[in-house]
């Protein structure tokens, strides 16, 4: 990436922070900053916008109930090319913005090996190597890059196509609704993955920051970058605290009941001499 982008992503990245905040409490860790999160929801809106109006022309029989949202057919087919055009740009801005972290590295190979283990939730921590993203979200990023180039050729090409050759809209109409599919599955699988899959991350898209647990157990070797402690000590810390406190609370509860037992003898007794 040259320097004139990576100093605009900067520049841009200190606007944004003056304009809205990011604050991160104790036992938090700052993941994506105000400009990452403008982009992000940026991209995402107008990429489920092209979604709707992309489904509604290509198959009107089944999604004709989207065309009222959009004032109607022909206006959703007038919509769809710009939507898809301000989504690519916001892309761009994007792919600038997360160039350096998405960089695919030897770590990346190894993760990809072992994504069934992740899929089926075998382990209860990444292994140490996984940086600020795994690999299967840089997997993502780099789909949606080239979708993106192949979304804005092939929709130019229909867009204008009296003045380009037939054959090459035809060529256009199956390349297009293929990476349609492509980013469709993806984003189903992102959506689970940002949400469900990993309680904890949807909040670093909205304020900004996750826990010092989430880091160390998702991404072990970024939180060693910026907290400068391995996650497998904090994940063994945490476990050790977390087993006093169950000891802890296991000796309250027996004293608790012991001593209710006592006075419930006590009272007995009593309500016994009483009666005699
Ligand atoms: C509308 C529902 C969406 C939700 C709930 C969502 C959620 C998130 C979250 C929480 C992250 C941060 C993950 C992390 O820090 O580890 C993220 C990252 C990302 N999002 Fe989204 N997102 C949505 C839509 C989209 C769309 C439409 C796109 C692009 C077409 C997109 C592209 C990305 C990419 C490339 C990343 C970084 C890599 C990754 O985490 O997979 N997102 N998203």
């Amino acid at each position: 990436m040259s320097s004139t982008t990576e100093r605009f992503d900067r520049r841009a990245r200190g606007e944004f922070a003056r304009i809205g905040t990011t604050r991160v409490h104790r036992g938090e860790l700052l993941r994506h900053p105000v400009y990452t999160r403008f982009l992000h929801w940026s991209v995402a809106i107008f990429f489920i916008l092209s979604l709707l109006t992309g489904f509604a022309i290509y198959s009107p029989w089944l999604f004709q109930f989207l065309t009222p949202l959009f004032g109607g057919g022909a206006r959703t087919r007038a919509l769809h090319p710009w939507f898809g055009l301000i989504f690519t740009v916001f892309f761009l801005f994007q792919f600038v913005n997360w160039f350096a972290p998405m960089a695919w590295t030897a770590a990346d190979r190894r993760w990809m090996k072992r994504m069934r283990g992740y899929v089926t939730n075998q382990k209860r921590l990444e292994e140490e190597d996984v940086g600020f993203f795994n690999g299967g979200q840089k997997l993502y990023f780099w789909a949606i890059a080239i979708s993106a180039v192949l979304f804005l050729i092939t929709g130019l090409l229909m867009w204008f196509d009296d003045t380009v050759p037939r054959w090459s809209v035809a060529v256009s109409y199956v390349i297009h609704d293929l990476a349609a599919l492509l980013m469709l599955g993806g984003f189903i699988i992102h959506i689970y993955e940002g949400t469900a899959h990993q309680p904890g991350t949807f909040r670093s898209m909205i304020n900004g920051t996750v826990t010092e647990k989430w880091a160390w157990t998702h991404h072990p070797a970024w939180f060693k970058a910026v907290t400068g402690r391995s996650a497998r000590e904090a994940y063994d810390r945490e476990k050790r605290r977390h087993e006093e406190r169950q000891r802890a609370v296991r000796a309250w509860e027996a004293e608790y009941d012991s001593r209710e037992n006592t006075r419930s003898e006590t009272d007995s007794n009593r309500s016994r001499k009483d009666l005699s």
